[in-house]
């Protein structure tokens, strides 16, 4: 070897374990849902300024829609596609759908648009089509294998995000598992996702158990405030905040499925602003209140009870009210920010223009320094020295 091999080698040795082997699409502790079922948002463009002026870098969106991957082109924001349910029977039948599909949406971008990851269907497992429970592990793998087949496998992470239909009991947290009728395309998937790194994903609404039982359930416990908390009698933990036990009850889930070592990563939280009659909880002050305390325990980088080690991950959802989103008014009720670019109420963050809430602005700088490197850009830097290297003997 000559000595400039020698370097390589040494360089891989030590630098390679950091961001390899398994891909890792969430960097940061504070990513957001770019939902876009509306006619009235900003465009792209003005969403990525919004962003990068939050200093928000980790983003989802719900399909992989090419005016957004153009906008997002070079500007480090770090980017999960979502392949939407209506497309994963087809992708579980046909591999060389999967395969067309990733050369389309997300081949064709790479490295320009940083994309981290890949969302394969949303709220499948307990949800209302049975059929396509049956086909989310099949479309998992038939795009898996065409990353693979690309050698983006390392570049791009695959997952599924889980609602809570999926699980049984979750009071208190070390009883949850998976419901009775979930278990069988659960555990499959489980399997696979732990084989290739991928992590558990939840969308987690303390909003919604709230909502669902407000006699019996204190709102400060949901909304992060001075409470009482809960006492979990089988671990002897103690929790504060009902976020930590919703994440905690996973972690018991998977624990008694057999899969203790995954991570859970929150990839929908959020609290409605506005809402019907019947969802009183729906305010702009509760909203405010969540989402304020919300960005400061994910700025503390901490874990949770039962996991203290595993630090929480949590993508807001969402950036704007979405005015076509049909249901509850509080569905279309989610946004950090209006349809029109300025702020929601306030927790720290700027509107594209100002409104009244913005002139109150909050000193938050800790937690608005989140920027890190790319992990993607790393493993791709690194991913090309190595075949550089392996080339070259
Ligand atoms: C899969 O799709 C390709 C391209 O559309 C088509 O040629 C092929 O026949 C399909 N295969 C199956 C098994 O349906």
């Amino acid at each position: 070897m000559k000595s400039v091999h020698w370097f390589l080698f040494i360089f891989l040795l030590f630098f390679a374990p950091i961001a390899s082997p398994m891909v890792q699409a969430f960097t940061g502790t504070y990513g957001i849902n770019y939902g876009r079922i509306a006619d009235n948002i900003p465009s792209p463009d003005e969403v990525v300024t919004l962003l990068r002026a939050a200093k928000i870098r980790n983003v989802r969106i719900y399909d992989a829609d090419h005016s957004v991957l153009k906008a997002f082109s070079g500007t480090g924001l770090e980017l999960v596609v979502g392949l939407p349910n209506d497309y994963v029977k087809e992708m579980s039948v046909n591999a060389s759908h999967a395969m067309t599909w990733v050369k389309e949406n997300v081949q064709a971008f790479l490295p320009k648009t940083s994309i981290c990851g890949i969302a394969v269907g949303n709220e499948v497992l307990g949800g209302s089509d049975y059929e396509l429970w049956g086909a989310l592990l099949g479309a998992i793998k038939n795009v898996y294998n065409a990353l693979k087949k690309l050698h983006l496998a390392d570049v791009v992470q695959i997952t599924t995000a889980h609602s809570q239909a999926v699980f049984a009991n979750s009071y208190p947290p070390s009883s949850c598992v998976f419901r009775d009728n979930v278990v069988q395309y659960m555990k499959p998937l489980l399997e696979f996702f732990s084989q290739i790194g991928s992590p558990f994903c939840l969308n987690a609404y303390p909003f919604l158990a709230y909502m669902s039982d407000p006699e019996n359930i204190d709102v400060n416990y949901a909304l992060f405030q001075k409470t009482q908390g809960i006492y979990d009698p089988k671990t002897d933990l103690h929790y504060d905040n009902m976020l930590d036990a919703q994440i905690d009850a996973v972690y018991a889930a998977l624990e008694d499925a057999g899969y203790k070592k995954m991570e859970v990563i929150v990839t929908e939280t959020g609290w409605a602003s506005h809402g019907d009659d019947n969802e009183a909880a729906a305010t702009a002050d509760n909203a405010r209140t969540y989402n304020y305390n919300l960005r400061k325990r994910l700025a503390k980088k901490k874990g949770t009870p039962l996991r203290p080690k595993i630090v929480v991950k949590a993508y807001i959802f969402a950036v704007f009210n979405e005015d076509l989103k049909p249901g509850a008014t509080s569905e279309r009720n989610y946004g950090l920010f209006k349809a029109d670019g300025s702020i929601s109420y306030d927790i720290g963050f700027h509107g594209l223009k100002s409104s009244s809430a913005d002139s109150l602005h909050l000193s938050m700088k800790a937690v608005q320094d989140q920027a890190l490197p790319s992990s993607c850009f790393l493993t791709l830097t690194i991913s090309a020295v190595a075949s550089l290297l392996f080339l070259r003997q």
